[in-house]
């Protein structure tokens, strides 16, 4: 498969977060597609398609040339490009290995024949090698909260979208009340020997989350972003699978709430969705 290189810093290619997705892309990829998804995406193509279908009028916006930012295997773009309405999206993922050895086999999986729908990048999405307003649409799943500069990812991504486009955000979101401590202390966890050895590390190894990139971001936090790099939020919408905990759990800043009856993977079985529109 042929891929697309473009410029990504020195600092971003260098720290435990680009190694242990390197280590999985280089592991899963030789079980083949299932395990892909298993262990990368939590989530296969038909939820993602069912996901996007509960957005309003998500579908309808969707279209043209896209990028996905923070691609990773290329699970959400092949599942975007399924769409008759896409001609093209750049798929854009940091880690070389999870563009060479996964993404073929998630695109061939996906969309087959149509694979070529998909151009894969490897790339950073605080440099995307392309055109001012050139692009139709953006999305980006579960990634945005590892950008290590949200502000200049946001800048650069809305620097390329069109006057009338949309960014699809499906990301993670803490409620307001959450305090400080708790923030903090999420990002201070340590990974457990059962995580290090699913994710192909040595057990001794000490790794707190923040190290592993993480972000915790309230949902103001995100909304400050937006407004901050100038992007109207069209819609916020949370989806979470029916646990116990998430029937209990009730978002304190207004955003209706959806639930589904699979799982959703990563933090809580919940994503909060924006979309939002780049003021020009
Ligand atoms: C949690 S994964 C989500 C991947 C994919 N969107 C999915 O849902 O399966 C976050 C991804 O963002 C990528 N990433 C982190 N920083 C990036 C950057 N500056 N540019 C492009 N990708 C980045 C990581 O390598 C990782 O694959």
């Amino acid at each position: 498969m042929t891929y697309v290189t473009w410029f990504r810093e020195e600092s971003l290619i260098s720290g435990q977060e680009y190694l242990g997705n390197q280590l999985i892309a280089q592991n899963a990829s030789s079980k083949g597609y299932n395990a892909i998804i298993n262990e990368y995406v939590y989530i296969d193509t038909h939820h993602v398609s069912d996901i996007l279908k509960k957005i309003p009028d998500i579908s309808n916006m969707m279209k043209g040339v896209g990028i996905d930012l923070g691609g990773g295997v290329g699970c959400i773009s092949s599942t975007v490009a399924q769409n008759e309405t896409i001609q093209k999206i750049f798929c854009i993922e940091l880690v070389e290995d999870v563009v060479k050895l996964c993404q073929p086999i998630v695109k061939e999986n996906i969309l087959g024949k149509n694979s070529d729908k998909v151009t894969s990048v490897v790339g950073s999405f605080d440099n995307l090698e392309l055109e001012d307003n050139s692009i139709d649409f953006a999305i980006s799943w579960d990634a945005m909260h590892h950008s290590s500069n949200l502000y200049k990812t946001l800048l650069e991504c809305k620097r390329v979208l069109k006057d009338d486009s949309v960014f699809v955000i499906v990301d993670r979101g803490h409620n307001d009340s959450t305090p400080d401590s708790e923030i903090e202390r999420m990002l201070d966890i340590i990974y457990d020997k059962e995580f290090l050895i699913k994710n192909y590390r040595s057990e001794d190894t000490i790794l707190t989350r923040r190290e592993n990139g993480e972000h915790e971001y309230r949902f103001s936090e995100w909304k400050n972003y937006f407004k901050k790099t100038g992007f109207d939020i069209l819609s916020s919408t949370i989806i979470k699978t029916s646990t116990d905990e998430n029937k209990k759990l009730k978002n304190d800043v207004g955003i209706p709430e959806i639930f589904v009856d699979y799982e959703l993977g990563a933090f809580g079985n919940r994503k909060v969705v924006f979309v939002l529109k780049p003021i020009k």
